[in-house]
Order: C-alpha cells, then sequence, then structure tokens
C-alpha cells in the first residue's frame, strides 16, 4: 500500500508493533524441551489478545498462528507438537498479522542458547545484510539493486541466496505489488521503490541451497541443496531518506 493520509500510518505503526512484540516475546520465551506448538501457542495469545489475526491463517489458511521453522527447514514451517526444541537448534519464527484491515510482517532466526553447531555466523550475516539493504533503500531506488547489494553481500560472506523467496509489497493484504523484492539481481526488472509505499523486506541467505522447495505436508520449504538458511524480516515504510521501519521493536538487530 501506499501511505496517504495520517490514519493509515497510525494503522500500520499499531500492527507493526504487535507483530514486532510478538516476534521479540517468542523468541525470548524459546527454551530447550519446548514444543514449536508451545511457542506458538504463546506467539497467538499475544497476537489474539492485541485483537489481531494470523495473517498466514486467514491469507492462506495456515495451520498456525505463526510459522516456526527449525534447523533445515527454510520457511513456514507448521508448529507441531513433535518438534521439540534443542539447544543450538536453528530457529525461525516469523509473525505477521492484520488489524482493522492493516497487516505486517516481520520475522528473524536466531540461535536457541549456546551455538553447539556453529550457525551463529549466518544468522549474524543475515541481519547486517538486512540492515544494509535497508539503509540502501528510498524512493527511486531500483528493486533489482537492492537485490544485487543483498547476493554481492551473501557471496562476500561465502552464502548463497535462495531466488524464490523474496520480499513483497504488504499494507491492506499480506502481499501486495510490488511483489517479487528477490534477493538478487534482476536485470529485466525495472521497478524502482516509491516513497510512502509500505513493503516487507526479507534476507534469505544460506549455506548452500538456491532454491527453496516444498515439502509433502504442502508447507515446509527446505533447501534444494541442503544447508541452513537465515531469514530476517522488517516491514518498512520507504521515504526519501532512510526507510521507517515499522517493525523495529521486534529488536532483531539487537
Ligand atoms: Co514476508
Ligand atoms: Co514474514
Amino acid at each position: 500500500m501506499s501511505i496517504t493520509k495520517a490514519s493509515e500510518l497510525i494503522g500500520m505503526k499499531r500492527i507493526g508493533d504487535i507483530v514486532a512484540s510478538a516476534l521479540k516475546e517468542m523468541r525470548s520465551y524459546a527454551r530447550p524441551g519446548m514444543t514449536t506448538k508451545e511457542l506458538d501457542d504463546f506467539g497467538g495469545d499475544l497476537l489474539r489478545r492485541a485483537g489481531a489475526k494470523s495473517a498466514p491463517a486467514l491469507a492462506y489458511g495456515f495451520p498456525g498462528w505463526t510459522c516456526i521453522s527449525v534447523n533445515q527447514e527454510v520457511a513456514h514451517g507448521i508448529p507441531s507438537e513433535k518438534t521439540i526444541l534443542q539447544e543450538g537448534d536453528l530457529i525461525n519464527v516469523d509473525v505477521s498479522a492484520m488489524l482493522d484491515g492493516y497487516w505486517a510482517d516481520n520475522g528473524g532466526s536466531f540461535v536457541l542458547g549456546r551455538d553447539i553447531h556453529n550457525h551463529q555466523q549466518l544468522v549474524d550475516a543475515s541481519r547486517v545484510i538486512l540492515h544494509k539493504a535497508i539503509r540502501n533503500i528510498k524512493g527511486g531506488v531500483r528493486l533489482s539493486d537492492i537485490g544485487h547489494l543483498i547476493e554481492t553481500e551473501a557471496k562476500k560472506n561465502g552464502y548463497t541466496v535462495i531466488k524464490n523467496l523474496c520480499g513483497h509489497g504488504i499494507g491492506k493484504g499480506l502481499h501486495e505489488e510490488p511483489d517479487n523484492i528477490c534477493n538478487y539481481r534482476d536485470r529485466y526488472d525495472q521497478r524502482r521503490f516509491r516513497k510512502n509505499s509500505v513493503i516487507a523486506l526479507e534476507t534469505f541467505i544460506s549455506t548452500k541451497s538456491t532454491l527453496a522447495t516444498e515439502l509433502q505436508d504442502g508447507w515446509t520449504l527446505v533447501g534444494n541443496k541442503g544447508g541452513y538458511v537465515a531469514q530476517h524480516e522488517h516491514t518498512i515504510m520507504v521515504t526519501d531518506g532512510t526507510p521507517l521501519i515499522l517493525t523495529d521493536k521486534n529488536e532483531i538487530w539487537n
């Protein structure tokens, strides 16, 4: 969406705060021995108490409040009583929700407890790359130039990017134009970021894979060549200068 009046900005800030706080709280609530269902129920309570509805449940019938992807799972992991979190797991929590017709989306990967499997470097690369990408977005910048920045930074760190998972416009729906804000340069893509538009920018940085493929459950995505993937996501409003980060309360950069 494009924000044209104060009430729209208030609505977006409100849902931005809700999804950001839920992500932050879920991250600090996660403990070894907990199932991803318990973690999701905790996040779901936070959303429900704020009056918000789960975006993936509402838009796509996703069987959970939030997406929780563990280790080899790249995204869209279904919260389950069978998935028990363990020390050193690479966990991605993605929280998106709707309140009063306004939608916001954010996510972050993190290592649970001690980093016994050495995932922290990948997580840090993804965080730093998202930060750098967002700092370079303003009205008039080409979407493909941000894709190029993300891919170049990933390569510098010895990583690949997942090419078929992308950022997207958001606001009046979960996925809006401009869709497919990718993590690489598409030289045929002439689109530019527009001032006052709201987008969800998300990294997908991988140790090996270049594509995400769906498991038989119809939801969970894994890498085509294995390895691990880290994702970080903010919902932002594009300006003439540094973007306004509507989900800054998630503290994924801290
Ligand atoms: Co998103
Ligand atoms: Co998301």
